[in-house]
């Protein structure tokens, strides 16, 4: 764990240069429009331990998989959002030496977010090593109000009289660190350099996307505009140079504005006339002028999602900066894109779609956005259902069954670990279940008609013939799968995995029903394309009906999975610190035997279906599960906060708040380098929402169960509903309910 973020209501700030954690401040002070985003690197070169990422939402590239053992079924490749050409470059040449902060005395350093206002800043005093000082400010944002526009001022000054030099560049010899191959993804189509501008269009290999940027860079000192002389282009970089005299305590003025778009949005040919056309619409607008845009763009988005704490600015700061990244990396207004688990922020993951966004992201857009979208992040998963049937298919199912993928780009399958990719197939259950919750949250039913049912028919399919007739028990089971706890593979009946199987039958039994009494046109549609045969519900009903789960009468509790009591039962408080995190000190195989839980399982399911269970059975799970979960998937401490809330046990629902909230503003699991968990922070989000307020939506109507923490003085915020905004407050005093 780390603690040198200063806490501040709306900034995340760095003091002092310390190179020790020049990765991890790239990883937090990333910035995004949805449309593309960066890692906080510098603009000048920087020769130290750094993570260069540029990211362009929906561009990505299969990587040949590499696996040990070879299994049928395993993808041929994994899909990963690619490292994108780098526009940010502004290389800063002074009397011959480059400037490099890892080679300089750093003696003032800044680096603040602006979360408010969208906009990363950085400031520096440095002495080269030819023992000159600059004093550089630098302010940088991805703007939310044009989102192929990207900006920056920056600004220096030297102590001494020097010659300079200043090359902007854009830069695709980008590569990516977890390249299965060491493979380089881009192929340079075009690039242009000429005094102010320069373009450079590169396509991925294979998937053929074209990414085009351009960039118009100005540079002012004296109220002189200087021209670049030197334009250097190849075949993956452009650059234009612009050399001069500088005296000592003149400010130097540098405007670089950047368009970045790609083939999802523009048709390959287009490209160029596009990057053109773009920045001549923004060539003669001044950077303040694109930054106010961008900032009241921000405003406005603040204005539906943000959570005010009165009383605890650490608490503040933590809500606000998972808020921001969250609408940093999705925007919603297409379809095509998801929510990778570290967004824009690094290669983990390949920014590819998992189970989080439904069972964790959807709330927070659903509540905090247009309907839309919410909405587009439910058909995002209707579009793929058809490679969904064709997953199902490579493992042998029939009939429409779907199984959609455990991490994917465009619908295929991308994971291949067995355990995972075949087993870990709870997935199918929470896109299920996102229908529902989005449905139950906007009252819009029509969406089942149109797109939801289908999803639900390949769903149900798929459990139908998953399961098993046990003569033994006699009762359907369901053999070798892995839970949300990936730290038990292969596993019979989990009890979460049989359990959101039988209410997703029972769930599309009831929905086909309502289809076809309230949209019988549909209903036909529906039938004629799925041939949906009745006697398939009759089996579900069955199935649902006589379906086996695996429960304790000694504790009175359902069993994670089949033998989970045979375990040594001994609680993570007795695991020494020095073994923690156990995936980093123990055997895979240890830790398979072992009964430790890596985030909620059983419980998750009891978060997803509260209703069904009293607060006994709550607390009787709640106190057998929580002490042996180790809480080393950053999805778990959430769900936990809620349980927590509902439980009543405020003091729990706080610390695993703050364990959420912080977790990479403090590094709590020493992963932040690689990037931010973006989608645990819409659970972060949840335990604000559904945990301290208790906010549920019960028959069509908003209920609240709330609580507030002992140290804070209060929390407010906004969620839309039934087409309002809501501005809900909890005090000392209770809670108020406006809108
Ligand atoms: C978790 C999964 C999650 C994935 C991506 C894993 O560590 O166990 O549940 O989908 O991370 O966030």
């Amino acid at each position: 764990m780390k603690n040198y973020i200063k806490h501040h209501p709306w900034h995340i700030i760095e003091e002092g240069f310390d190179t020790q954690v020049n990765r991890v401040s790239e990883s937090i002070f990333s910035i995004g429009n949805g449309k593309f985003g960066q890692r906080a690197n510098f603009e000048e070169k920087y020769s130290g331990d750094t993570l260069e990422g540029n990211y362009v939402a929906g561009v990505y590239y299969p990587d040949k998989t590499r696996v040990g053992w070879w299994k049928n079924g395993y993808p041929e490749y994994f899909a990963k959002v690619l490292n994108a050409p780098n526009w940010i470059g502004l290389n800063i040449t002074v009397d011959d030496e480059e400037l490099d902060l890892a080679l300089c005395e750093v003696s003032t350093f800044n680096r603040t977010l602006d979360m408010q206002k969208g906009l990363l800043h950085r400031s520096f005093t440095a002495k080269m090593q030819n023992g000159i000082t600059i004093t550089a400010d630098i302010t940088r944002f991805c703007s939310l109000s044009k989102s192929n526009l990207g900006a920056i001022s920056y600004s220096f000054s030297l102590d001494k009289d020097a010659t300079v030099s200043i090359e902007s560049s854009i830069d695709g010899t980008i590569v990516n660190a977890d390249s299965n191959y060491d493979e380089k993804f881009w192929i340079g189509v075009n690039t242009m350099a000429t005094k102010e501008t320069a373009l450079l269009i590169a396509k991925t290999k294979k998937t053929d996307f074209y990414v085009g940027v351009t960039t118009d860079t100005q540079i002012v000192t004296n109220g002189e505009q200087l021209h670049a002389e030197n334009a250097e282009t190849s075949k993956k970089y452009a650059s234009s140079t612009t050399a001069f005299k500088l005296k000592k305590d003149t400010v130097v003025g540098i405007e670089k504005k950047a368009i970045i778009i790609s083939s999802l949005d523009y048709e390959k040919e287009n490209i160029q006339t596009v990057l053109e056309t773009e920045m001549a619409s923004v060539k003669h607008a001044s950077f303040e002028t694109l930054k106010a845009n961008h900032e009241f763009t921000w405003a406005a988005k603040w204005e539906e999602s943000d959570i005010v704490i009165h009383g605890d600015i650490s608490a503040q700061q933590a809500i606000r900066f998972n808020i921001f990244q969250l609408n940093c990396t999705y925007t919603g207004e297409d379809e095509r894109l998801n929510i990778g688990p570290k967004g824009f922020t690094g290669e983990k993951y390949g920014g590819s779609t998992y189970w989080d966004t439904e069972a964790y992201c959807l709330p927070f857009y659903q509540a905090t956005a247009d309907p839309e979208v919410a909405r587009n992040l439910l058909i995002y998963r209707y579009k793929h259902l058809d490679r969904a049937i064709e997953n199902a298919g490579k493992l042998g199912f029939t009939d429409g069954a779907a199984l959609y993928p455990m991490v994917t780009m465009n619908g295929e399958e991308c994971h291949n670990e067995w355990e995972i990719t075949f087993e870990e197939i709870h997935r199918n259950g929470a896109i299920a279940y996102a229908i529902y919750d989005y449905i139950n949250y906007t009252a819009d039913k029509k969406y089942l008609a149109e797109y939801g049912l289908e999803v639900l028919m390949g769903i149900s399919r798929f459990w139908a013939q998953r399961v098993n007739w046990s003569e033994n028990q006699q009762k359907y089971v369901m053999l070798g799968v892995t839970g949300p706890n990936e730290f038990e593979n292969n596993v019979n009946n989990n009890w979460y995995t049989n359990k959101l199987a039988a209410w997703c039958m029972d769930y599309c039994r009831e929905s086909i029903a309502w289809v076809e009494q309230n949209y019988p046109a549909e209903y036909a549609r529906i039938l004629a394309k799925t041939k949906y045969n009745e006697k398939e519900a009759i089996k579900w009903a069955e199935i649902s009906a006589n379906m086996y789960y695996p429960y304790s009468e000694k504790h009175q509790v359902f069993l994670q999975q089949d033998g989970f009591l045979d375990k040594e039962l001994i609680p993570v408080k007795d695991l020494p610190e020095s073994q923690r995190p156990i995936v980093e000190h123990w055997s895979w195989d240890r830790i398979l035997r072992s009964c430790y839980i890596k985030q909620a399982d059983t419980l998750q399911g009891f978060y997803f279906f509260e209703d069904e269970y009293t607060d006994e059975e709550h607390k009787r799970h709640y106190d057998f599960y929580e002490p042996l979960t180790v809480h080393e998937s950053s999805l778990s401490p959430c769900v936990h906060s809620i349980l927590a809330a509902k439980l009543g046990d405020e003091k729990r629902a706080y610390e695993f708040y703050l364990r959420t909230a912080r977790l990479d503003l403090d590094d709590y699991n020493n992963d932040t380098r690689d990037g931010l968990h973006i989608t645990s922070m819409a659970g972060t989000w949840l335990s604000i929402v559904k945990g301290f307020a208790g906010m549920r939506v019960k028959n069509g109507e908003l209920t609240f169960k709330p609580f507030l923490p002992e140290n804070w003085d209060g929390f407010s915020f906004k969620i839309r509903f039934n087409g309002d905004v809501k501005n809900v407050s909890v005090t000392k005093q209770g809670i108020e309910i406006q809108g």
